[in-house]
């Protein structure tokens, strides 16, 4: 059923699809409140549709595409990014609507072949940055985002309705039957782990579109942003990798309990200080909960136990992460547990290093199996080293 309360306007008509029971995004992101593909039919003189979904709601994107166009033909379709969750409906279309033109770049195209196995250059326009399409009443001007967060994406800018298609830029999970009431809860999961990488690439974007006045922003995922400036200024943020708030994030990673007991233990201690802590049992929460946390907060505390000489797995996984996402500009605190021979502390920080701007305090925790009264004191100097970070 077509959500005409995403409608941006009585000619910018939303006729995206919502996936209540994806189990993960991207084969890796729990999306317990589910996802939306977006796409919107822009009615003027000349018809666009932007984007299309995902193979699993094709047959609803039709449905409301055909609802939005009341009898008539699109005379266009924009592709702003490619990834299978809002291309799978392309050739669907392009067999459907024989005159209808794919506005793409020049990285749209191959992919498109490479993807749906058709070669569709033929029917296309291929635009540039800067490059103008006029409907009518509505002009699209092109802006290109490269990695942001796959290489061919582009945003699309309605100067009349002053809209930004921003593509995965300001998306979020869920549906939007059933979004957060804080948007930046679900927002900052997604940018951490979805776009955190590119963070350059984000800043060169912000500046472009500081030129633009932007009254409403629609991203392919996720509610469309009516105030747009204060998540423009968090993506500022994030892109530039800056801690949003001051607080410890606890990431532990241990076999029996002991470990989690210490990481438990600091946490009292810098709660009892007044502290914000979130701690994580990378053993049984979710990775992408703990990335952002890791970005959100200032300070990071990794505690891990030692596993055949080396790191417990899933701290392995989480600094890979880190490191894919380009952590930095952090203060970390590490508590290390061996029972014969301690080696994750070493591991940690050799983890860590080659990241930027990362300050590693002291004292690092040494528990030999479990907290003892030597361990119990080195936590609370630890904590009291955060206090002061
Ligand atoms: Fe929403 Fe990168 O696809």
């Amino acid at each position: 059923m077509r959500l005409r309360s995403m409608d941006i306007s009585e000619d910018i008509l939303y006729i995206g699809a919502q996936d209540e029971d994806l189990d993960l995004f991207e084969s890796q992101y729990p999306v317990p409140n589910g996802m939306t593909y977006n796409s919107y039919v822009i009615l003027d003189e000349k018809v666009a549709v932007t984007d299309t979904a995902d193979a699993r709601k094709l047959d609803e994107w039709m449905e409301n595409l055909e609802e939005a166009l009341s009898g008539r033909t699109p005379d266009y379709l924009i592709i702003h990014h490619m990834e299978p969750d809002h291309s799978a409906g392309i050739l669907m279309m392009a067999e459907k609507y024989p005159e209808l033109k794919i506005v793409g770049n020049a990285k749209t195209f191959p992919m498109i072949t490479a993807f749906l196995g058709e070669d569709l250059a033929g029917r296309g326009i291929v635009v540039k940055e800067g490059e103008e399409l006029s409907l009518g009443r509505h002009t699209l001007t092109f802006v290109m985002a490269p990695m942001i967060h796959w290489p061919e994406v582009m945003f699309s800018y309605e100067k009349t309705e002053q809209v930004l298609f921003s593509a995965d830029a300001f998306g979020s999970f869920g549906t939007i039957e059933k979004q957060e009431e804080d948007w930046y809860c679900e927002g900052r999961r997604y940018y951490f782990n979805i776009v955190g990488k590119y963070g350059a690439q984000v800043q060169a974007a912000l500046k472009k579109l500081s030129a633009l006045p932007v009254r409403a922003i629609a991203p392919l995922h996720g509610p469309v942003h009516f105030e747009p400036a204060p998540v423009i200024e968090r993506y500022g943020v994030w892109s530039r990798y800056e801690p949003e708030d001051r607080g410890v994030t606890i990431c532990c990673a241990g076999v029996h309990g002991n470990t989690l007991e210490a990481a438990r233990m600091l946490g009292e201690m810098l709660t009892a200080e007044g502290i914000k802590v979130k701690l994580f049992d990378l053993t049984r929460d979710d990775m992408s909960e703990a990335m952002e946390d890791c970005f959100r907060y200032d300070r990071l505390v990794l505690a891990a136990t030692t596993y055949d000489g080396d790191l417990f797995p899933v701290m392995h996984d989480l600094i890979y992460h880190l490191k894919m996402k380009n952590y930095q500009n952090r203060t970390v605190g590490i508590i290390e547990n061996g029972s014969w021979a301690p080696q994750s502390g070493k591991k940690m920080r050799e983890g860590l290093e080659g990241l930027k701007n990362i300050t590693v305090l002291e004292p690092v925790v040494t528990l030999k199996s479990a907290v003892s009264a030597q361990s119990q004191a080195q936590l609370e100097a630890l904590a009291a080293a955060l206090a002061q970070a």
